[in-house]
């Protein structure tokens, strides 16, 4: 014959107390450890990628050709390198500027890049216009803006003559 208490004991869990809570223990221990790893293995992951977005960019002079090479009056399209090149940008770390020589010893530049989102501009001589491809942005020949949805004037960039070669100062360009 079965009585009341039986039926209790067959509800009771068949391991004792302590060996759940160690077990509880263990699966919070390791899932601590779990996101300890991911931490560790994700902070420098992250760091390296974003680090770009902090990092200062320096202006630095390039070499951009002789002084001969430059017509007075003429404006033309100058290639260098970028003042911070990322170690994996490839030719994308090369950039340009109009330049124009405006007497035997002024040069004013232009970043190629439009305020408005970046697309390169073309100079039409012509004209005596930059124009921008992308959305009708059109600019004078000094840089500022005549037409369109650029918010600002081309951006400049410093121009110095030294030991008959004609340097530009890079720097960040700043896009809207
Ligand atoms: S990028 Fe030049 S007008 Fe939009």
């Amino acid at each position: 014959m079965t009585n009341k208490n039986d039926k209790t004991e067959q509800l009771q869990p068949t391991e004792p107390a302590p060996r759940i809570q160690r077990r509880r223990f263990l699966e919070r221990l390791s899932v601590a450890l779990g996101v300890v790893a991911g931490a560790v293995l994700a902070v420098p992951g992250f760091g390296f990628i974003f680090s770009p977005l902090w990092r200062k960019t320096p202006r630095v002079w390039r070499y951009i050709g002789r002084l001969e090479e430059f017509k007075v009056g003429q404006t033309v399209n100058v290639a260098f390198l970028d003042s911070s090149p990322l170690p994996w940008a490839g030719v994308t770390a090369r950039t340009a500027a109009w330049l124009r020589r405006e007497s035997e010893d002024k040069f004013i530049a232009f970043a190629v890049n439009c305020s408005h989102l970046g697309c390169p501009v073309r100079w039409l001589p012509k004209a005596n216009l930059f124009m921008c491809p992308c959305h009708g942005g059109v600019y004078y020949s000094d840089g500022r803006v005549a037409a369109g949805p650029p918010p600002r004037p081309l951006t400049r960039f410093s121009v110095r003559v030294r030991n008959g070669g004609v340097e530009i100062e890079t720097g960040p360009i700043p896009i809207t």
